[in-house]
């Protein structure tokens, strides 16, 4: 008679509060003990020597999603989550993405069914990308209620972009509905301009993509997206902060006490503007946006990091192959940058990545880790303490992590659907052992077993991480229309 359905045992426990040697026991996919010598699991896995964390959640990823920038994902639900299992992650939020004139219920319709082949749990971001009165009073609200509880708004490419009369709207529904808004910050028209002069002189090649967009495009934007929330007192989420410049800008709001919230990605730690000064073959495997920076932006994004100007690291999966059909060159295989579809995969690749170029070469400590590619999107998107932790009550998400592995990336040893890695050759320390689902074992050393429609989605109810502050920079509050008497 077994005491469990699965035993994760002799591992150290990691999470982003505390470490513990212990065993963990697990029965119908939850975390039901936490001790020493726990009684006999139906099934067993052996951690000694191993770190026993959360589950990864992937809180940026773009799944099956037709491109901003022209081409459609390569990557369907199925490969999608399955890649992101072997990679350790347990939970992705990735997007239901409306496009001008489309209304946005049948599309969130659609984006669940395609969803249904899931290998692992999975909730989604709502991209607003056309806020009639329509979209804002009723879809909204009602799709709120139904558990999509964070939006997303582009202040750039010409498909999505928001004006800020438009992006005003979406933070008031957002505050109405206790919901959370995340930005791609970018300064559209600077980059219209710099691209059209940029072609003019005939520079077509991908090294112009980084020069379309210096660092200044995401600074303005970022400040200006951060002074319409505060007009609102609504927080928000940055995405893929990728430079020095953005993220002062952040912290200059952070430490005014606004609440204001960022991620960066891995491909903002590795790669280099260098990357695109390539064969515009090889260079597009690397244009993603923001462009990729300096060596110098890398180190600051670990500084900010340390001091908790960046609370998660996600991948911004954004999967396409070298091809003209949907892939990089939809628009020809002389496109210029300006036409090669923007993204990057690397939902396999963000917890090695991110561990070997944080815990392994010093930067950051395990508990940090742990807290950047799990704990911090749980809290900050309302899963936790379901997802995000290791503590009785808990799903049973988790992730054994051999630190010592070696591994040099290589596209034959992920299981993405993409044709192609921008980390191919990337030597990292630090790989997923074992990765478990609800306590289902999804990967286990090298052996995949995954199964398409296992993951459930994750309604997600209103939750007081991201309450405002409620301090605005008026007495009147422009949501409910209230003045406050002046004392
Ligand atoms: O280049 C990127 N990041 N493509 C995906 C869409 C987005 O901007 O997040
Ligand atoms: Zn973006
Ligand atoms: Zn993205």
């Amino acid at each position: 008679m077994s005491d469990y359905d699965l035993v994760v045992r002799g591992g150290t426990v990691v999470n982003a509060a505390e470490i513990s040697r212990c065993d963990v026991g697990v029965r119908d996919g939850r975390i039901v003990a936490l001790g020493e010598n726990l009684g006999p699991g139906a099934n067993e896995i052996d951690a000694t020597g191993r770190y026993v964390m959360p589950g990864g959640i992937d809180s940026h990823c773009h799944i099956d999603q037709q491109s901003s920038t022209g081409g459609r994902n390569a990557e369907s639900f199925e490969s999608g989550t399955r890649s992101a299992a072997c990679g350790g992650t347990t939970t992705i939020i990735c997007f239901a993405a409306q496009e001008k004139d489309e209304s946005l219920t049948p599309i969130v319709t659609d984006y669940h069914r395609w969803a249904k082949q899931s290998c692992i749990d999975y909730t989604f971001h709502l991209i607003i990308s056309d806020p009639t009165e329509e979209v804002i009073n009723e879809e909204v609200p009602r799709l709120i209620d139904q558990g999509h509880r964070s939006l997303k708004i582009f202040m750039t490419y010409p498909k999505n972009r928001l004006s800020d009369a438009e992006i005003l709207k979406v933070l008031d529904v957002a505050k109405r509905k206790q919901a959370l808004v995340c930005v791609h910050a970018e300064n559209h028209d600077a980059i219209m301009y710099m691209t059209e002069k940029l072609l003019k002189a005939e520079k077509n090649s991908t090294r112009y993509h980084a020069w379309c967009k210096p660092p200044l495009v995401e600074r303005e934007a970022c400040s200006r997206i951060i002074m319409l929330a505060e007009l609102l007192a609504q927080p928000i989420q940055i995405f893929h902060v990728s430079c020095e410049e953005a993220a002062e800008e952040i912290r200059r709001a952070q430490r005014r006490g606004l609440k204001i919230f960022s991620e960066t990605c891995p491909q903002y730690f590795v790669l280099t503007a260098r990357d695109l000064d390539r064969d515009q073959r090889e260079g597009a495997k690397f244009v993603c946006s923001p462009a990729p920076r300096s060596e110098g932006d890398q180190e600051a994004l670990w500084d900010h990091v340390r001091i908790g100007t960046i609370g998660n690291v996600t991948s911004d999966h954004a999967p396409y192959n070298i091809d003209e059909l949907e892939g990089k060159f939809w628009a020809g295989d002389n496109a210029p940058f300006s036409q090669i579809a923007n993204g990057v995969p690397g939902l396999e690749t963000r917890m090695p990545i991110t561990f070997s170029e944080g815990v392994a070469k010093g930067r950051i400590d395990l508990q940090t880790f742990v807290a950047l590619t799990s704990t911090n999107a749980a809290k900050l998107f309302g899963l936790y303490p379901q997802k995000g932790t290791i503590a009785v009550g808990g799903d049973a998400d988790i992730c054994v992590w051999d630190a010592e592995r070696e591994v040099t990336i290589t596209q034959d040893i992920l299981h993405h659907d993409t044709d192609y890695t921008p980390y191919d050759g990337l030597e990292v320390t630090g790989w997923p052992a074992v990765t478990i689902s609800r306590g289902k074992v999804v990967w286990n050393d090298g052996v995949v077993n995954c199964e398409p429609g296992w993951g459930r989605f994750i309604a997600r109810p209103p939750y007081d991480y991201i309450a405002p502050r409620g301090i605005l920079p008026t007495p009147f509050d422009p949501v409910t229309l209230e003045t406050r008497e002046e004392v």
